[in-house]
């Protein structure tokens, strides 16, 4: 995700600024910038990688005092990671400078407008139109140009914005993504989080969606985009540095969780227009003419990969094939021009996936990778890529990628099935439910105290069984595999028809069972199979529907989410799978960020 810093102050040099952007190294990037006003002028410099390669591009401005900076860590969106796309942008006169996180959604429309207008763009990023709208609006007045620009933005941003004729200000707004500015007694510090401002103040104001923030020295004034100045509250932080990285978290795992509903928006950004989905990426494939669907993925990503083929083979006509990418790699899969392929990875770099989809492509296909980091390898082996926007995961177990996934993974599987003449109002309440999908999270996300209260009843057991069926399968897996990979408790993950065929055998009182039973078509089969469970002793916790009465008769302890169609269950449920294990982990005193022998992302065979 990107990371935004923009420093007032009379003592300020602009080693300080680029020591304040490395406070936000942490929320990963490809690409750092800076700018400052220097002489009366704008002066710009970016490097791609490391923040200390942009450091060393300015080694002999380092003492130098600067009034006014804004700098930038860039985590690719738009536009590959290289120097021009770095922020921060400029406006054709090089008087304006601006540092964006967040996706613009009709900057395409607006980049026309403007180079109709004559403004000249050097990026491919969302982020240079904003830069050319307020050199657009500006005659004289910073704040107000700014104000009059982002009222033509659709999507999500956190700006900060400063121009060479005004030394003395930086104009902060925010819609959707996050913007904090500490008030240091000399020192007026903007910040995408508190982690760079702790070391000037820890009173700290973070702003709200459409405020619009005018910084000067020692002081802040605030208004509505509508015009209308508001007061907001100075909190005080007492938070170490540490702590302020995993936004006052005990861990990334939970901050990541907890970035659910937020990840959720941002893989939808973009990609809903006048209430159908739309996904731009994919907009010269005809899904009508492709013949079957073929995906390869590993591990977590696998699991999404298995809920698309449910969703698409429920809803469609079409063959969706999924393999673990390890298999499918030494196979001789019936893979040819007519099939297309998707490879789903977060990382975008698991060595098994892309060695997948360099087959798949030699014998014919069209490759879709949907993964999280712009410019990785598997983005640039395949024909069209699909990024998941959740910004970096830091925890190594995938967690809001997990989400992502299926977020962006519904929508494709709606588009599919709308372009293949499936459109029927059960999609229409799939998508309707989707949009609002953000809020239903945040209540589901609520209940992590009471799935700690679980965990601590249940951490000292040394097996567990998840089972599942239709949707609730790969929900199992998933299950299953975030409890044994950061709290090292043996877990299974079967498809519970599949239980009476072996595995029932090993259920006692010492082997409990997490059960997805929401409300759907299978529940009263589900039902069935936890009763078989429940006759050899083992303690069931079911993760069902709201004011599902019927469960009690079956269940020792009972987990709702909100009732939604079913085929949104894999994605409500996600986060209640990861709490369980995140808390287990935690009571067993394993660190979930960094389980051992794991690697985040797993670059050989
Ligand atoms: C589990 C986990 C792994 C990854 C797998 C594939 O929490 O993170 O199972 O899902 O290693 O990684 P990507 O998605 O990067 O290809």
């Amino acid at each position: 995700m990107c990371g935004i810093v923009g420093i007032i102050s009379d003592e300020t040099k602009t080693a300080d600024i680029i020591d304040s952007l490395k406070k936000l190294e942490y929320r990963g990037y490809d690409s750092s910038g800076i700018a400052f006003v220097k002489d009366g002028r704008i002066e710009v410099y970016k490097s791609v990688g490391k923040i200390e390669a942009l450091k060393n591009s300015i080694k002999n401005l380092l003492d130098e005092k600067v009034e006014v900076g804004i700098a930038h860590t860039r985590w690719a969106t738009h536009g590959q990671p290289n120097d021009i796309n770095a922020h921060p942008h400029t406006d054709c006169t090089g008087k304006i400078a601006i540092v964006h996180n967040g996706i613009i959604e009709n900057f395409r429309e607006l980049r026309g407008m403007l180079e109709a207008l004559g403004h000249k763009f050097k990026s491919d990023t969302d982020t240079e139109v904003i830069a050319h709208l307020i050199e657009e609006e500006y005659s004289g007045d910073l704040f107000e140009a700014v104000m009059k620009a982002i009222r033509k933005l659709d999507g999500a941003y956190a700006i900060g914005v400063i121009h060479s004729d005004h030394p003395d200000m930086i104009v902060a707004a925010r819609k959707g993504s996050p913007l904090v500015i500490g008030i240091g007694e000399d020192t007026t510090i903007l910040a995408s989080d508190v982690t760079p401002i702790i070391r000037y103040t820890k009173d700290v104001i973070f702003l709200e969606d459409g405020d619009v923030a005018l910084l000067k020295k020692g002081k802040v004034e605030i208004y509505r985009s509508s015009g209308e100045k508001v007061e907001r509250r100075v909190q005080h932080i007492n938070w170490d540095e540490s702590a302020a990285e995993k936004g006052g978290y005990d861990h990334f795992m939970i901050k990541e969780i907890m970035e659910e509903p937020m990840v959720i928006s941002s893989a939808m950004t973009g990609r809903v227009r006048s209430g159908r989905v739309d996904i731009p990426e994919i907009k010269e494939i005809d899904f009508s003419k492709i013949r079957r669907i073929n995906l390869v993925a590993c591990g977590t990503s696998y699991h999404a990969a298995l809920f698309f083929k449910y969703f698409v083979e429920f809803h469609t006509d079409l063959d969706v094939l999924v393999e673990v990418s390890s298999e499918f790699r030494y196979r001789k899969p019936h893979v040819d021009k007519d099939t297309l392929t998707i490879a789903i990875s977060q990382s975008g770099e698991t060595a098994d996936t892309l060695e997948s989809i360099r087959l798949a492509k030699r014998l014919g296909s069209r490759i879709i990778a949907i993964t999280n980091v712009v410019g990785s390898t598997i983005t640039r082996e395949s024909d069209i890529s699909i990024m998941m926007n959740s910004g970096p995961e830091i925890g190594v177990a995938a967690t809001k990628t997990y989400v992502a996934q299926l977020t962006v993974l519904l929508l494709l599987g709606l588009q599919i099935i709308e372009q293949r003449g499936f459109w029927a109002g059960r999609h229409e309440k799939i998508f309707d439910t989707l949009l609002r999908l953000p809020e239903v999270f945040s209540s589901i996300l609520d209940s992590s105290d009471r799935i700690r209260e679980i965990a601590e009843d249940f951490k000292d057991y040394n097996h567990f069984m998840y089972i599942g069926r239709g949707y609730g399968y790969p929900t199992a897996l998933e299950g299953a595999l975030k409890l044994k990979e950061i709290s090292y408790i043996h877990a299974e993950g079967y498809p519970a028809g599949e239980l009476k065929h072996g595995p029932i055998a090993l259920l006692d009182e010492n082997f409990p069972v997490f059960a997805i039973a929401p409300q759907d078509s299978l529940y009263q089969k589900m039902k069935s199979n936890i009763m078989e469970c429940r006759a050899r002793n083992a303690k069931i916790i079911a993760l069902t529907t709201s004011e599902n009465r019927d469960i009690l008769q079956v269940a020792d302890i009972i987990l709702e989410v909100p009732k939604v169609p079913e085929e949104l269950y894999p994605l409500v449920m996600s986060p209640v799978i990861q709490l369980f294990a995140y808390h287990v982990a935690v009571l067993k005193r394993h660190d979930p960020d960094k389980p051992r022998n794991l690697a985040k992302s797993v670059t050989v065979e």
